[in-house]
C-alpha cells in the first residue's frame, strides 16, 4: 500500500517579541498566499522561545501577539490551523526520537546556533543547540510537505530533510510492515519566496533585521504606528547616489537594495518595476513613497492586531481550538512512529 501524502502546509513563528517586517515579508504574508492551495498548520513556537530565558507573564503576551498577528494579516484559523506548540505535546516526543536520529556533525554545522550562543557557546541551553531537532519534529508531526520560510531558516529545513531521510532509511523495514512503501515522512520543501526573503537591519545593511537588535531603529515593528514607521524610514541608512534604473545598479548598494526589496514586497511587484519607477530618483523621493506604502500595508495590520489583543479570550480560543484539530493529526502520525520505533502500544 502506497500512503497519499496530502499536500500539507506546516510554519512557525516565536514569541520573543518585536515582530517586525521581516517577519512579515519573509514569512507571514506567505503563510496568508498559500491558504488558497493547501491545507495549513500556523504555530506560534512557544517551546522554541524558551531555548533563551523569556519572563513567563512576556512570553504568554508574545504568544497571544503572534497569533494576533497571524490573524490581522489574513490568516483564516477556522478554515485552517492557528495554534501553539506546547499544547500539542507529540513536538516534544517526535522531537526526543530525532534527538536519537540527528547526528551530533549534523548540529555542530548549524550557522544559527553558532550565531546566537556567541562566544562562550559553553553557557548556551542544550535546548538551543537541540533546537532544530524541535524544528523537524514541528514539521514531520503533521508529515507536512511545504514550509513557507525567510533565507534565514533554509540550513533547518536541509537539516529537517536530512532527519527524515535518516529516519526512512533506518527504520525501513518496519515502515514497510506498517504498511507505507515509500518511507515514512516526506522530504519538505522550504518555501523561500518573494522580494523579501531576507529582509536587513534598516541602519546596517549588512545584518538581518532581527527582533533581538538592540536598535529599535534597525526594525519596523508591526505594532509600530504611522509616526514610527515614517521616522524609522527617515532615518534608514542609505549612500548617496541616485537609485540605479537595473537592477544590477544596486549590486554593492546593500542599504539601496534592502529598501527597493522591501519597496517591492509591499507593493507586491517585482524589483525590477520598482527600480522602473524610481530609477534615477534621489532618497529624498523614495523615502517618503516607501513611508507612504508601508504606513498604507501595515498601519491596519498593526490597528488589527491591537484590537484583537485586547480580545484575550477570542485569542485563546482560537489556540484551543487550533490545538485540538493539530493534535488530531498529529495523535495517528505518532502512533505510526511509535509502532515503526517499536515501543510497545499497551491496548
Ligand atoms: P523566527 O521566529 O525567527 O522568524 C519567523 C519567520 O520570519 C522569517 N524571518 C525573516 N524573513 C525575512 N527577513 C528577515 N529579516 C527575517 N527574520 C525572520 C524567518 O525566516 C521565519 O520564517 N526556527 C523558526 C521558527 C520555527 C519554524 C518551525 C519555522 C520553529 N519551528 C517549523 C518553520 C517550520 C524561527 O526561529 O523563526
Amino acid at each position: 500500500m502506497s500512503i497519499g501524502l496530502t499536500q500539507r502546509v506546516f510554519s512557525g513563528v516565536q514569541p520573543t517579541g518585536n515582530l517586525h517586517l521581516g517577519n512579515y515579508l519573509g514569512a507571514i504574508t506567505r503563510f496568508v498566499e498559500l491558504q488558497n492551495t493547501h491545507e495549513c498548520i500556523y504555530c506560534v513556537v512557544d517551546m522554541h522561545a524558551i531555548t533563551v530565558w523569556q519572563d513567563p507573564v512576556e512570553l504568554a503576551r508574545n504568544t497571544r501577539e503572534v497569533t494576533a498577528a497571524y490573524i490581522a494579516a489574513g490568516v483564516d484559523a477556522s478554515k485552517h490551523i492557528v495554534f501553539n506548540q506546547s499544547q500539542v505535546s507529540e513536538h516534544a516526543e517526535l522531537a526526543w526520537i530525532f534527538n536519537c536520529v540527528a547526528r551530533m556533525g549534523w548540529l555542530n554545522r548549524m550557522t544559527q546556533f553558532k550565531d546566537k550562543a556567541g562566544k562562550d557557546a559553553e553557557k548556551a541551553s542544550v535546548g538551543l543547540y537541540s533546537y532544530p531537532d524541535l524544528m523537524a519534529a514541528d514539521i514531520l508531526a503533521y508529515r507536512a510537505t511545504h514550509v513557507p520560510v525567510g533565507e534565514d531558516q533554509k540550513q533547518h529545513l536541509e537539516l529537517t530533510r536530512d532527519i527524515a531521510q535518516k529516519f526512512n532509511n533506518d527504520f525501513s523495514k518496519s515502515i514497510r510492515q506498517a504498511g507505507y512503501d515509500d518511507g515514512f515522512f516526506p522530504l519538505p520543501e522550504p518555501l523561500i519566496t518573494g522580494a523579501a526573503t531576507r529582509v536587513m537591519s534598516l541602519k546596517d545593511g549588512s545584518k538581518k533585521m532581527s527582533k533581538s537588535d538592540p536598535s529599535d531603529l534597525s526594525r519596523i515593528n508591526l505594532s509600530d504606528g504611522p509616526d514610527d514607521i515614517a521616522r524609522k524610514i527617515k532615518k534608514a541608512r542609505t549612500d548617496p547616489d541616485a537609485l540605479p534604473s537595473e537592477e544590477k545598479g544596486l549590486e554593492g548598494r546593500p542599504e539601496a537594495a534592502n529598501l527597493v526589496g522591501i519597496y517591492a514586497a509591499l507593493a507586491g511587484c517585482s524589483i525590477k518595476d520598482v527600480l522602473k519607477d524610481f530609477g534615477g530618483s534621489q532618497f529624498s523621493t523614495f523615502k517618503p513613497a516607501l513611508s507612504e506604502l508601508a504606513v498604507e500595508k501595515m498601519g491596519p495590520v498593526g490597528l488589527e492586531m491591537k484590537r484583537l489583543m485586547a480580545d484575550k479570550a477570542y485569542i485563546d480560543e482560537v489556540l484551543k481550538d487550533g490545538s485540538q484539530r493539530a493534535r488530531a493529526i498529529a495523535a495517528p502520525i505518532f502512533e505510526d512512529v511509535k509502532r515503526i520505533v517499536g515501543f510497545i502500544r499497551s491496548k
